[in-house]
């Protein structure tokens, strides 16, 4: 009888098998003096899709983070006002509010802090937020708005990028293939699926920097791409000690399989290429390279296999409703 039970036992446990570390915190984090609100995300997602935040009332951020590329945007460089190019591609924004630093070279440390940046960056909305304040203040439909979500219907720059920052933390990634295999699922995932997981732990050791339910380690890495013209982190401050050189933010891998081109540069067309390179030490062999990104070879085969595995790292499509009626 005694046996039976521990059977049993083992047997439910075994059913129930989950993998720690790797699902998303059901709660999502909100600073203190900008909790989610219901009448902050309707704001904060009509001004993340509406046009009139740029110069000429023709980008929005969606533009360029639309959900139909995975909140990225399809091309290589972002392409903003008078169709000028960045000289980055755009990232996902999702799970953007468990993220600690923003930007491929992490120079902003909040969603508030950074909500405004593009509105003025030249190569994006190109717009001053005072002017940008100005045209909303005079939108009666966005006045009653802000004062339900803010008690305040005079719009400023504060409130304005708080509604923006909330609308984005309510961005967050659906289960995957992947979260629900690991989450007890079986069937989740493929027999390829689960094997390109075992070479992204072990072979490739793609976890020491792509790890937990985001995959990524938050930290900046040098994985040689050669980029001469971007020394990401190392651009941000002259003094900065040399081994920040060509150092980029680990991106986070959801909805990989819809955010090409890859890379802070958007110089890789395919995943394929892009797992190739991270296979294989990066692209070219310079010293520099983080020593986690060293000395390995995938095969070609242990390429696809991995490309099938990141494939379970997908969202549906297109998850939210967009919005295409806009304050008066
Ligand atoms: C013209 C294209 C474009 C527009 C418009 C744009 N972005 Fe971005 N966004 C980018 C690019 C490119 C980056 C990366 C820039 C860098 O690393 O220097 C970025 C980075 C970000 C990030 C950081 C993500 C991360 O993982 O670090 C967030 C969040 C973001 N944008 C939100 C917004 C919001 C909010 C708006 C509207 C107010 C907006 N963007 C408008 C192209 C754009
Ligand atoms: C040393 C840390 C590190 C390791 C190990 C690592 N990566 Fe990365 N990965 C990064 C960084 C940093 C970037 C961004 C580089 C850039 O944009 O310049 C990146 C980018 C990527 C991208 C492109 C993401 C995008 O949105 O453009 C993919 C795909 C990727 N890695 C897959 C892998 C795979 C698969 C492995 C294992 C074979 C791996 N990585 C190992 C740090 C790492």
């Amino acid at each position: 009888m005694k046996i039976y039970l521990l059977l049993m036992l083992i047997f439910i446990t075994s059913q129930a098998a989950t993998i720690d570390g790797w699902q998303r915190p059901l709660t999502i984090p909100e600073p203190k003096d900008n909790p989610i609100t219901p009448q902050k995300i309707k704001l904060g997602k009509l001004l993340f899709f509406d046009k009139r935040l740029s110069r000429a009332d023709d980008i929005s951020c969606a533009t360029c983070h639309d959900p139909k590329f995975g909140w990225a945007d399809g091309v290589a460089q972002a392409v903003g006002d008078k169709e000028q190019k960045g000289k980055r591609n755009s990232p996902t924004i999702i799970n953007s509010a468990y993220l600690k630093s923003f930007f491929h070279d992490g120079r902003a440390s909040s969603l508030e802090e950074q909500a405004l940046g593009p509105i003025e960056a030249e190569v994006e909305m190109n717009i001053s937020v005072e002017k940008v304040l100005k045209k909303l203040n005079a939108i009666q439909g966005y006045k009653k708005l802000f004062l339900e979500a803010f008690g305040d219907a005079e719009i400023n720059k504060e409130n304005l990028a708080k509604a923006i920052a909330t609308f984005e933390r309510i961005v967050v990634s659906p289960p995957t293939k992947f979260s629900r295999w690991a989450n007890g699922e079986e069937n989740a995932m493929n027999r390829i699926q689960k094997e390109g997981f075992d070479l992204f732990l072990n072979v490739g050791r793609c976890k020491s920097c792509h790890n937990g339910f985001n995959f990524t380690n938050e930290r900046f890495a040098n994985i040689g791409l050669g980029d001469e013209n971007d020394l990401g982190v190392y651009d941000l401050n002259e003094t900065t000690n040399k081994i920040w050189k060509s150092t980029f933010k680990t991106p986070t891998l959801i909805n990989i399989e819809n955010t090409a081109p890859y890379f802070h540069d958007g110089s890789v067309k395919t995943l394929k290429e892009a797992v190739h390179i991270c296979g294989n030490g990066g692209r070219k062999p310079v010293k520099s390279r983080s020593p986690f990104f060293r000395d390995r070879k995938y095969t070609a085969d242990e390429t696809d296999i991995t490309v099938e595995f990141l494939k379970a790292l997908s969202t549906p499509k297109i998850d939210i409703e967009i919005p295409t009626v806009f304050p008066q």
